[in-house]
């Protein structure tokens, strides 16, 4: 597949506008301004664009709740999501580093189908670089004239805000992501009001993933059915970015079709398993909040939406762990529970109190001081917590939990056992 979200990735002088000009760039933009808002929110519609930050929502029908005729004193606002928190997950960073300009266009086209007058870059705080280069990529843009004042002569006038975030997981959701903007501690609220109604500071705001709106000027350039003829079907569409870490020779980010199947993924582009004779064990196929896959169910599963949650998982952020027979699961396991004790936000009591138990309890295991009764409390204390909290950060510590015991009950029983893990290298 001819690579468009990563085409300028590797050329020299890709962070600047000389060169993003040189190759098309704001060509797009120019086009986009000569259209109709509605028929852009209509063409991304029929493109089936979902959302690449992690629910996979149709990025054109959440558009379409915002309001058409904004006044200065209720303006619309657009957020670009550019926490990248999830672990595992790096794939929005090869844009910003690399292609800021692409990101930054993609926001503008966005901002002006949904009559947006500023538009934030939420970026994760750890993300130095990446802030650096889309300041500066701005300040370019603004000098062209495609940012600021009545861009490029439309009447339309539009600014950019890079805001650095605070260093929380949690800052990833995007109703905690838009308080954190207010300069307030970033802790969700209750939807409704959804932040269309009810966003940043009040106004209606929408908010979307860096690799959704870099999807945006292709879509534009090229027309809904092009995008759409990419993937497995057509609510499975578009190139997209999948990342690969783990046990694997070569990992790092491939732009490919979506729905591309996980074994080619693996095997084809991130270079196979590294250790030679080692064998698969299980992947993590969206990020560490998605359910975990014993090998023998990544045999012919197609990396789209549909296909992984009917394999009782979830895209999320398509970022794929790898791990080999020799890991130790109950503590990959383990080292996932620290992570989302350590960043609920603490609002909810079930979040707050069970992120903690699963903590410990699997520390308790792993000290070999676990109990057989210890299982079943684990698997409790995770669905307990499922569906009842303010936000989904309780799901995404209770999913792996769940899943991890299901499908690896025997390596936690023997560790109940025995003390310790059943592989070799445990
Ligand atoms: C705890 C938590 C963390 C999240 N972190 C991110 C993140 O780092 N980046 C992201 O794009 N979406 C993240 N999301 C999803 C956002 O809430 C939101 O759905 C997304 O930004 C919408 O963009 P999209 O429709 O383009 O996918 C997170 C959600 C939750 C519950």
């Amino acid at each position: 597949m001819e690579k468009v979200l990563t085409r300028n990735v590797g050329i020299e002088g890709s962070r600047t506008i000389e060169v993003y000009r040189k190759r098309g760039g704001y060509e797009t933009l120019a086009k986009a301004l000569k259209m109709d808002p509605d028929a852009i929110i209509e063409e991304v519609k029929a493109s089936g664009l979902r959302g690449r930050g992690g629910a996979g929502f149709p990025a054109g029908v959440k558009w379409s709740f915002m309001p058409k005729e904004p006044t200065p004193e209720r303006p619309n606002y657009l957020v670009c999501n550019a926490d990248e928190s999830e672990p595992g997950t790096f794939k929005d960073r090869v844009i910003i580093e690399n292609d800021p300009h692409l990101l930054l266009e993609g926001c503008l086209c966005s901002a002006f189908a949904m009559r947006a007058s500023r538009v934030f870059i939420y970026i994760r705080g750890e993300y130095t670089l990446g802030a650096k280069v889309l300041e500066r990529a701005i300040g370019e843009a603004r000098e062209a004239g495609f940012v600021g004042e009545d861009i490029l002569g439309s009447g339309w006038s539009c600014d950019i805000v890079v805001h650095r975030g605070g260093g929380a997981y949690i800052c990833g959701e995007e109703t905690a992501l838009m308080t954190s903007i207010e300069g307030k501690r970033g802790n969700p609220r209750l939807k409704p009001p959804f932040p269309a109604q009810f966003g940043v500071y009040g106004y209606p705001t929408t908010i979307n993933n860096v690799e959704t709106l870099s999807c945006v000027p292709f879509i534009i350039e090229r027309g809904a059915s092009w995008f759409a003829s990419i993937g497995t079907d057509e609510r499975n569409t578009g190139p997209k970015l999948y990342g690969v870490s783990g046990h694997v020779k070569n990992p790092g980010v491939f732009e490919l079709p979506m729905g591309t199947e996980l074994m080619e993924i693996i095997e084809e582009h991130a270079g196979g398993m590294l250790r030679e004779g080692k064998a698969l064990k299980a992947v993590i196929p969206g990020g560490s909040s998605t359910p975990v896959l014993r090998a023998d169910e990544c045999r012919g599963l197609r990396m789209d939406f549909d296909s992984v949650a009917k394999a009782g998982s979830m895209l999320g952020s398509a970022a794929i762990i790898v791990m080999d027979e020799t890991t130790d699961m109950v503590a990959v396991m383990e080292r996932i529970a620290h992570f989302y004790a350590h960043e609920s936000c603490g609002q909810c009591t079930p979040c707050r109190e069970g992120t903690g138990w699963i903590e410990k309890i699997l520390r308790r295991i792993r000290r070999g001081e676990g109990t057989p009764e210890d299982l079943d409390v684990l698997d409790q204390v995770a669905a307990n917590m499922q569906g009842i909290t303010v936000c989904p950060l309780a799901d995404a510590a209770a999913m792996p939990c769940r899943s991890f015991l299901e499908k690896f009950r025997d390596e936690f029983e023997h560790y109940v056992r025995h003390g310790r893990s059943p592989v070799a290298a445990g």
